[in-house]
């Protein structure tokens, strides 16, 4: 048995596999199939502060190794994850982490100020990904100032560990790392999904109701692991590294480029029982290379 306990920048885990947001709901269908307190931490849907639809369908399309989602954050709200969701988790002995979202500054802070009150969450996890309605639609996590206000916000109003999780559509993310470094995050999750588009040739129009949508899967990996490795070289704070992970090996991938744990996500769509699975592949992974601890990965390719 390698010892898979991972404590980073406040949040303690027994292992480092989180399963992402947006593809593992409240974790109520994912507890039918399998015991979540086997998971390092859950981090549940993106969640905003009055109850939302979405966007139309189609919102999801599938393309040659990943998907493309337009979900368009569909949540109940920010009062029935904390009274009806949060409370059925608290039955797991996993870190629930809550994924935050929101169309202005200001929702992020309102949504922070509330997360107190919630007995078993162990870190908020912010979306800076989502369209700034006040700056025409662009989003916070492209600029590093305005990345940076929403994470001192949040900050100011919670106790928990602040994750920034930050967008691939940027130019040099290690920008943005570094302003929400500053900014007084405890930790970086990247990468969140990469702005794409399908088009019907059918129909002579974008498949997506929406028009573009967000990939994710293993098309993603290697560009994500590329930006894990970069990151790590940029800040000193830990960092959860996600994209594509769909087997223990692609994990050790992330660890080796310099992410303390990391998360899966479009796999649980197409294997609903992953997460257990890359755990003990992990271990076994590790017992085969002689790895004692899980920490002698992180960061070992540079
Ligand atoms: C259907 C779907 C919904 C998602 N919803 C959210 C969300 O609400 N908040 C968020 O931060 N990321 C969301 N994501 C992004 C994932 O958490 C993750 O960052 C991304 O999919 C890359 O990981 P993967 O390649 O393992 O899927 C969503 C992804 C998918 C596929």
């Amino acid at each position: 048995m390698t010892n898979m306990t991972t404590n980073i920048g406040g949040l303690k885990m027994k292992n480092p596999l989180i399963t992402a947001s947006g593809t593992c709901g409240y974790g109520r269908e994912m507890s039918e199939l399998f015991d979540l307190s086997l998971l390092g931490g859950i981090a549940v849907k993106g969640t905003t502060l009055e109850p939302r639809l979405g966007n139309p369908p189609p919102r999801i399309a599938e393309t040659p190794s990943g998907m493309l989602n337009s979900v368009g954050l569909q949540n109940p709200g920010i009062e029935a994850v904390l009274t009806k969701e949060l409370p059925f988790l608290s039955q797991f002995d996993t870190a629930v982490i809550l994924n935050i979202a929101g169309h202005s500054i200001e929702e992020y802070g309102l949504i922070a100020e509330r997360l107190d009150s919630a007995a078993n969450l162990a870190a908020v996890e912010i979306n800076i990904s989502c369209p700034n309605v006040k700056a025409g639609g662009m989003s916070f996590g492209v600029d590093p100032k305005v990345a940076a206000q929403v994470v001192s916000l949040v900050k100011s109003k919670t106790k928990l560990p602040v994750i920034a999780k930050l967008t691939p559509n940027v130019t040099d993310i290690t920008e943005i790392a570094k302003a929400c470094e500053a900014a007084g995050a405890d930790i970086l999750a990247l990468i969140n999904t990469v702005l794409s588009m399908i088009i019907d040739i059918e129909t002579r129009r974008p498949l997506l109701a929406n028009g573009f949508g967000g990939l994710s899967g293993p098309a993603i990996k290697p560009l994500a692991v590329r930006m894990v490795w970069q990151t790590a070289q940029a800040v000193s704070i830990p960092i959860i590294g996600m994209g594509g992970i769909s087997t223990a090996e692609d994990a050790v991938e992330f660890l080796l480029a310099g992410a303390s744990a990391f998360q899966i996500g479009s796999i649980n769509f197409h294997n609903p029982c992953a997460a257990p699975q890359i755990i003990s592949g992990l271990d076994r992974w590790c017992d085969d290379h002689g790895v004692k601890n899980i920490a002698e990965l992180i960061g070992a390719a540079h």
